[in-house]
């Protein structure tokens, strides 16, 4: 049984992106200590990151193919913008769980919506990276 975990446009700069708001860890070393934590629990964490919209839709389409049970997405700036991110996780059924690093309800207005939080399973905002590990076990508890 696996979860997928999606990232999606700039957050493969993390670790040195804006380090003051996103922090100084790396995708690949967030990814490497979330997919030990699965993997204690017998889950295969699939990690995806991508820039564009369309890669993110097809690879939530492609979920339902590979045996995944939730997924953790930080869509980024595209939780501002993407009905189609959106309608890709609607689509499909599966359960998600939304992750921000930084508290986007206490940034620019811009950032202030999300066209995720009111159909996600449980919305992980302004706790840095702790935020996918909760947000980790909250999909290991669903499903085990
Ligand atoms: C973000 C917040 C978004 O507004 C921003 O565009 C990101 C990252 C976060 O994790 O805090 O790229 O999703």
């Amino acid at each position: 049984m696996s979860i997928l975990l999606i990232n999606g446009p700039n957050l493969n700069l993390l670790g040195t992106r804006e380090i003051s708001m996103y922090g100084n860890t790396s995708l690949d070393e967030l990814e490497k200590m979330l997919s030990s934590m699965a993997k204690e629990h017998n889950i295969n964490l699939i990690c995806f990151q991508s820039n564009a919209e369309h890669e993110i839709i097809n690879k939530i389409h492609d979920a339902r193919n590979n045996d995944v049970k939730s997924i953790i997405i930080n869509p980024a700036a595209f939780t501002h913008t993407s009905i189609a991110i959106r309608d890709a996780l609607s689509g499909v059924g599966i359960p998600f769980y939304e992750v921000h690093i930084s508290d986007i309800k206490s940034r620019e207005d811009f950032r202030k919506f999300s066209y995720f939080s009111d159909i996600a399973q449980k919305v992980f905002c302004g706790m840095g990276l702790d935020g996918y590990k909760h947000a980790l076990h909250e999909a290991i508890k669903l499903d085990i």
